[in-house]
């Protein structure tokens, strides 16, 4: 049923970054939306074991970074390996957004936000996120879709 979900429910791929005090980290996330226009609202669902669930929880903050269509190299990189064990961002050049979360330079965009609801939900945790910060990045890529086969 899985397979179902994944190819009728359509999404992007993006690196949600965090920065909580000296700790900075990114992890791949497609399970990324917007739920509200006023006030302009985003949610990440993100799983408890995730190092960057921990460090958005210290945090408050956190930012979205879209990938554009040919970065599924760069999903890979921070999807597949955690923070605990590795820097991902080591080689990675980037920027501060206006909390300080860092953005992907080649990122397409990015939207910063401030956490302000948390929900637990089966076996994941939504982090519900107000817009603090954001711009496009690369007006003339596309973004990168999400598909199961091309990472699981
Ligand atoms: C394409 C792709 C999409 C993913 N989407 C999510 C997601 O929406 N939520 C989530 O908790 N993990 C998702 N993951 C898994 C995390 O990115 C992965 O467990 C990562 O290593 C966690 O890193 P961290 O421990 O440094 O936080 C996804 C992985 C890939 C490759």
């Amino acid at each position: 049923m899985q397979e179902v979900v994944s190819k009728g429910i359509s999404h992007g791929v993006y690196i949600i970054t965090v920065k909580a005090k000296d700790k900075i980290n990114g992890m791949t996330a497609a399970w990324v939306s917007q739920v509200s226009l006023r006030p302009l609202l985003l949610m990440v669902s993100i799983a408890p074991a995730r190092y960057t669930h921990g460090l958005i929880k210290k945090s408050g903050y956190f930012a979205v970074n879209a990938l554009a269509s040919d970065q599924k190299d760069v999903a890979k990189h921070f999807g597949y390996k955690s923070g605990r064990k590795v820097d991902k961002l080591k080689d990675a050049s980037y920027f501060d957004a206006k909390n300080g979360s860092p953005v992907l330079s080649d990122a397409l965009a990015f939207v910063e936000c401030k956490v302000v609801n948390i929900y637990d939900v089966g076996d994941h945790t939504l982090f519900i996120g107000e817009v603090i910060d954001g711009k496009i990045l690369k007006k003339d890529k596309s973004p990168l879709i999400f598909r199961w086969e091309d990472y699981f």
